[in-house]
């Protein structure tokens, strides 16, 4: 049915994807990142987002939390400007946005560690009621709360990034994961362009869809199969996005840059010993190559 073949993700093609930093810029010039996320179990998630949003050049990084979570996620954190909306056991209760939230945000992420609440479906239409068509990025339990309301990501103004794992494609397709992992290109390729949407199919061979292009990343190995690496690629991408750059540049750059990250993290830390805050690390080293 008319599909292109994947073009493979070069380092050259990842490196002339990255957003332009012009040297006289300050922190307003690069934008400011935005996540929601976090939850009583899960508050190193929207850490690691907000953080690798920062370290991937974002000018600001604003976590917003729920209240219950506040003290632990504050000190544990460096870099990033925190807000609190109210919270029911320990997850977001899905009261609370308003448009202060959003005064020149320039990408929005949403999902990291937010866990399953009841509210969730209704709070995540209320964020996206507030934007002005600055790039989404949704991941983890955000899909899951975006699965039934997809038209509502089709006809969002500005782009919208998903990034699923392929239990949480099998959540979005109503598939199991062996039949989204029997069909990987197939299946991201369908599910971008029918619904109008950036798609990040992750995995070994992590695939990115457009609703015209795909691409495949041949890079990253077992080191990145650990927690918090998915975060990472999720404050990646909306750093890129932050700074201006188009959804399918921000992706083909995180994509290559979080592989290439895991692969030279395990040459130093072991493939089993690496974790979250040693890719950060190497990301740092491969964005040095690049820029
Ligand atoms: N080769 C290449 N890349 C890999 C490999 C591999 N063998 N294993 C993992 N990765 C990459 C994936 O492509 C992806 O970018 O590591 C990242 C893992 O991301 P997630 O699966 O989202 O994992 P993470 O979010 O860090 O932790 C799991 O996510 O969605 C929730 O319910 C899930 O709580 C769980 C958490
Ligand atoms: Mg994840």
């Amino acid at each position: 049915l008319g599909m292109k073949l994947p073009e493979v993700i070069t380092h050259e093609l990842a490196a002339a994807s990255l957003p332009k930093r012009p040297r006289f810029g300050h922190k307003g010039t690069f934008g400011h990142a935005l996540v929601f996320g976090g939850s009583k179990p899960f508050v190193g998630a929207p850490l690691y987002s907000a953080h690798t949003a920062f370290h991937c050049g974002a000018g600001l990084s604003t976590l917003v939390i729920p209240e219950e979570t506040y003290p632990v996620i504050a000190s544990q954190n460096q870099t990033a400007l925190i807000r609190t909306l109210p919270s029911d056991g320990g997850h977001f209760n899905g009261t609370g946005v308003a448009p202060e939230l959003f005064e020149k945000v320039t990408a929005v992420a949403i999902g990291p560690g937010m866990g399953r609440f009841e509210a969730g479906p209704e709070f995540i239409r209320d964020i996206i009621d507030h934007l002005d068509a600055q790039p989404i990025v949704i991941d983890a339990d955000g899909l899951f709360h975006i699965k039934d309301q997809m038209e509502l990501l089709s006809r969002y103004e500005g782009p919208v990034v998903l990034t699923p794992h392929p239990g949480e494609m099998g959540t979005l397709t109503g598939k199991t994961v062996p039949e989204v992992e029997a069909d990987r290109i197939g299946i991201a390729h369908d599910f971008a362009s029918r619904h109008n949407v950036y798609l990040v199919l992750k995995g070994h061979r992590t695939i990115v869809a457009t609703p015209e292009g795909i691409w495949v990343n041949p890079l990253g190995n077992d080191a990145l199969a650990k927690g918090g690496t998915g975060d990472l690629l999720t404050g990646m991408i909306t750093a890129f996005l932050a700074q201006g750059a188009r959804p399918e540049d921000a992706m083909r750059a995180a994509v290559h840059i979080h592989a290439v990250s895991g692969e030279r993290a395990a040459l130093k830390g072991s493939h089993y010993g690496v974790v979250p805050d040693d890719i950060i690390e190497a990301s740092r080293e491969v964005l040095k190559q690049m820029e």
